[in-house]
């Protein structure tokens, strides 16, 4: 399959064999799916995501117990391998694995042999050799998670944010942070307010959210609109069909649920925008402007925010936003996503009387 990113003049094409990678496993789980690898959300049917959101449920009863430990990852190998900076979903990975009873092993590219020019994929075929059963990575290069999953054949994958291409664990918590608000994403107006030209994560909560029935309005600077979108040729299937409405005052009416997308700093002075404050006057998510939304719309954002850029202070921590809750979802959907590729059928413990 190609994977195709093109935006202003700039296109970038990337030659990913995502099907093979993907499907075909041996590995299946007690509740029916067979990923191997988690590479991105496109792939997974309906059936699958809610089946991961299902599982979620599971892990997120576990987070609620007074003792949050469970035996069913005990002997596995998760390694952590970040090439970017991460806050929320590498300590998320790593949380995850540990309440599972998996060994994690935190790596940075930073301090390792990559900082004396060791490859991506010697880094993964020597984690491979060590006996590593599960690789979480993060890279700034689209496609490096798919790469390791092409050459590593006992290793499962799951990717963490790659490039500009997919982020698709914060997808699905975002997908189960959506459904366990408002029980169901079919039919809802979600909103998704910023830079989607670069954002991993639009990318792939465009495809979470449009497979689970939410109808998606982009809105932000037609400089940070990807081109090509909702095209009928060979690159329709770049992104599923969303609409498009720059002016977020008419965007965001009737919306159940307003996303923004954090601004990334080289933005700023990249040429895309006319001034940071003219973006803050148009696009920044705040109480005045979510007036015209539906009484009970929900706001989220990703994370790391810049308060007071493309969302306000008041708005992040109010009563409509679910931040807090996107936080807190991504350690149970992660043990969701780490159970599913590496447990091959264990089952969840029930919780023992005494709460032991
Ligand atoms: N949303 C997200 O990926 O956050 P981190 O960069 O902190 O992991």
């Amino acid at each position: 399959m190609t994977l195709l990113l093109s935006g202003l003049g700039m296109v970038i094409t990337l030659m990913v064999d995502v099907e093979s990678n993907v499907i075909g496993s041996q590995n299946v789980n007690a509740a029916g799916t067979n990923r191997k690898h988690i590479l991105d959300v496109d792939v997974l049917s309906e059936d699958e995501i809610l089946n991961i959101l299902d599982q979620t449920d599971a892990m997120s009863e576990v987070l609620r117990r007074d003792i949050k430990k469970v035996p069913a990852l005990r002997g596995r190998v998760i390694v952590t391998l970040f090439y970017e900076a991460s806050t929320r979903t590498r300590i998320s990975f790593e949380e995850a694995g540990k309440i599972l009873s998996a060994d994690v092993i935190n790596m940075s590219s930073s301090g390792s042999s990559v900082d004396k020019g060791e490859s991506l994929l010697n880094t993964g075929l020597t984690l491979q050799a060590m006996g590593v059963d599960v690789i979480v990575v993060r890279h700034p290069y689209s496609g490096a998670p798919n790469l390791l999953a092409k050459h590593l054949p006992k290793v499962s994958i799951i990717n963490a944010g790659d490039g500009l291409h997919a982020h698709p664990t914060q997808a699905l918590l975002d997908a189960y942070t959506v459904r366990s608000k408002l029980g169901s994403l079919k039919g809802l107006k979600i909103v998704i307010v910023g830079d989607v030209l670069h954002s991993r994560v639009a990318r792939s909560a465009i495809w979470a959210f449009t497979k689970l029935g939410a109808e998606i309005v982009l809105s932000g600077p037609n400089t940070l609109m990807p081109v090509g979108l909702n095209l009928v040729d060979g690159r329709a299937n770049v992104l599923p069909p969303v609409s498009v409405q720059p002016d977020l005052d008419d965007a965001i009416r009737g919306a159940d649920v307003v996303m923004a997308l954090r601004l990334q700093n080289e933005r700023q002075n990249g040429g895309y925008l006319p001034s940071l404050r003219e973006y803050i006057r148009r696009w920044q998510i705040t109480k005045d402007r979510l007036s015209s939304a539906s009484k009970e719309v929900l706001v989220m954002h990703p994370g790391p925010m810049n308060e007071g850029i493309e969302i306000s202070t008041e708005v992040a921590h109010g009563g409509r936003s679910l931040i807090e809750e996107q936080v807190t979802n991504g350690v149970a959907l992660r043990m969701a996503l780490l159970y599913q590729v590496s447990a091959g059928g264990y089952q969840i413990e029930e919780e023992h009387p005494n709460g032991q």
